[in-house]
């Protein structure tokens, strides 16, 4: 079985996602650690409830970035987990804690990545006006993000869409998505070649 952990700045809805998923079997993993920045994030709620440690590294607490990230390296170190999934985590990883864990951290976005990386991926949609957009989730890579992409969907940006509604409506997609990264990724059926990534069972051809 499976050791993850999630790190979670907010409201926490994609990491029940994965909770719910390990609870009726289709992740097969045990969730070790709830780690957060953000002492008031709803996600901590969420693993409390869930019996799921926490563990609060609060950014607002430290003077530097580096200093911040010292201990939530110690933290993830500690966890001894073979994946960490980035579920809402409002920070960008810093390069020392990407490169102390290769191929073990994933993170989901809510856009059709490569377009629309970092903050406020639906507003930079909806203000782009494209007709398509959707989540990805994606290794961790030192760029933001830029890493390999395991698994899209895409859903429509209507006319008269909102960043809220058309969140609202990726968002969905988010929770169905990022259980089927983490369990194919539990299930060891993930191979990756440069930046191509087949998924062992779902994809037709692996990567030329
Ligand atoms: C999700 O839409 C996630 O894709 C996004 O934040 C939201 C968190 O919701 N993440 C990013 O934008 C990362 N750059 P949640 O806390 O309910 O899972």
């Amino acid at each position: 079985m499976k050791r993850i952990a999630v790190l979670a700045s907010g409201r926490g809805s994609n990491f029940q996602a994965v909770i719910d998923a390990i609870r009726q079997g289709s992740i097969p993993a045990e969730c070790v650690g709830l780690v957060s920045d953000n002492p008031g994030a709803y996600a901590i709620t969420r693993a409390r409830s869930a019996g799921i440690p926490v563990f609060i590294v609060d950014y607002s607490r430290y003077s530097t970035k580096d200093e911040y990230e010292a201990d939530l390296l110690r933290v993830m170190k500690s966890l001894h987990a073979d994946l960490f999934v980035l579920a809402g985590y409002m920070r960008i990883l810093g390069a020392g804690i990407v490169r102390e864990f290769p191929g073990k951290l994933i993170n989901i976005h809510p856009a059709l990545l490569p377009s629309f990386a970092g903050l406020h991926a639906q507003r930079q949609a909806i203000e782009y006006g494209v007709r398509v957009s959707g989540c990805t989730v994606h290794f961790v890579d030192e760029g933001v993000d830029t890493g390999p992409i395991i698994v899209q969907s895409c859903v429509p940006v209507l006319p008269g869409d909102d960043e809220e509604s058309l969140s609202e409506r990726i968002l969905k997609e988010e929770h169905r998505c990022l259980p089927r990264a983490i369990r194919a990724f539990c299930e060891d059926r993930i191979r990756v070649s440069g930046r191509r990534v087949s998924i062992v069972g779902e994809d037709s051809a692996p990567p030329a």
